[in-house]
């Protein structure tokens, strides 16, 4: 991390777990062991239904909440759809886009994440782009290309000014939820690649404001080690973003 230019920024991503009566115990939690963070913003990214909840529980706190997807129109007949508007109204700040999960199970595709950047923007939210190559793509050494093409595409749309409402999460899918973390040079690499490419179509100056976070196993035992690269602002993180304890070990990492 680089505090000197950019935010460092820890959010969880709850999935699809906790029911409004589980989520309160652990946004108390959540809310007496992180709300002190001075140097890092924490965020909980929670399912729609506990979104009322966190705000309540949350507000007058540091911590802010953030939703996992919204949909890519403003409004009209598509039931069962949320909107960038409804998330804002709600109280909510940030929201994850582009997740792998989405990509790999809604089939999600560039250019509606794209689509789904520009909504959360024009409604002021601060989108958090996930990008990731498979282990295939790893290993057929053609990572750097996804994740530039990946890249590119969200930003199609974005405009300097807006870009610095812009987070990105590198997350390599094989390291969600497997219990295996790219190594420290594996997720510096990368990150250091987005901020290249990102320098390359905005200039150095709105670049280095960016904030890029990893995202993939990350937990209290490696959380220090990878947030002492510099262009790895801070983390997504799924698992342990469900245990207080083992979040807060990730904030008080990220808040040194
Ligand atoms: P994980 O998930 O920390 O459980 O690997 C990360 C994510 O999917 O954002």
């Amino acid at each position: 991390m680089n505090r000197r230019y950019r935010k460092t920024i820890i959010a969880g991503n709850w999935k699809m777990n906790m029911t409004p009566t589980e989520a309160r115990a652990l946004l108390d939690a959540v809310k007496s062991q992180c709300a002190k963070a001075k140097w890092c913003e924490v965020v909980v990214c929670v399912p729609y239904i506990d979104i009322p909840l966190a705000v309540r529980v949350l507000k007058d706190c540091r911590v802010s909440v953030g939703a996992q997807n919204l949909h890519q129109e403003t409004n009209g007949a598509f039931t069962g759809e949320i909107s960038a508007n409804m998330l804002k109204d709600a109280g909510v700040k940030y929201v994850i886009i582009g997740h792998s999960e989405r990509r790999q199970y809604f089939g999600e595709t560039d250019a509606l994440v794209s689509q789904k950047v520009g909504r959360a923007l024009d409604a002021e939210l601060r989108p958090i782009i996930c990008v990731g190559e498979t282990l295939q793509q790893r290993d057929m050494g053609v990572t750097l290309e996804i994740v530039g093409a990946q890249v590119k595409a969200a930003l199609s749309g974005v405009t300097a000014d807006k870009l610095r409402r812009v987070v990105f999460a590198y997350e390599p899918v094989w390291a969600i939820g497997t219990g295996r973390t790219a190594s420290t040079e594996q997720a510096a690499e990368v990150c250091n690649h987005i901020r290249t490419l990102i320098r390359k179509i905005y200039g150095a100056r709105a670049s280095r404001g960016v904030t890029i976070q990893y995202g993939g196993s990350m937990n209290d035992a490696n959380a220090k080690e990878l947030l002492s690269e510099l262009d790895i602002d801070g983390g997504l993180i799924g698992g342990a973003s469900l245990k207080a304890e083992a979040f807060a070990a990730i904030v008080n990492a990220a808040n040194q």
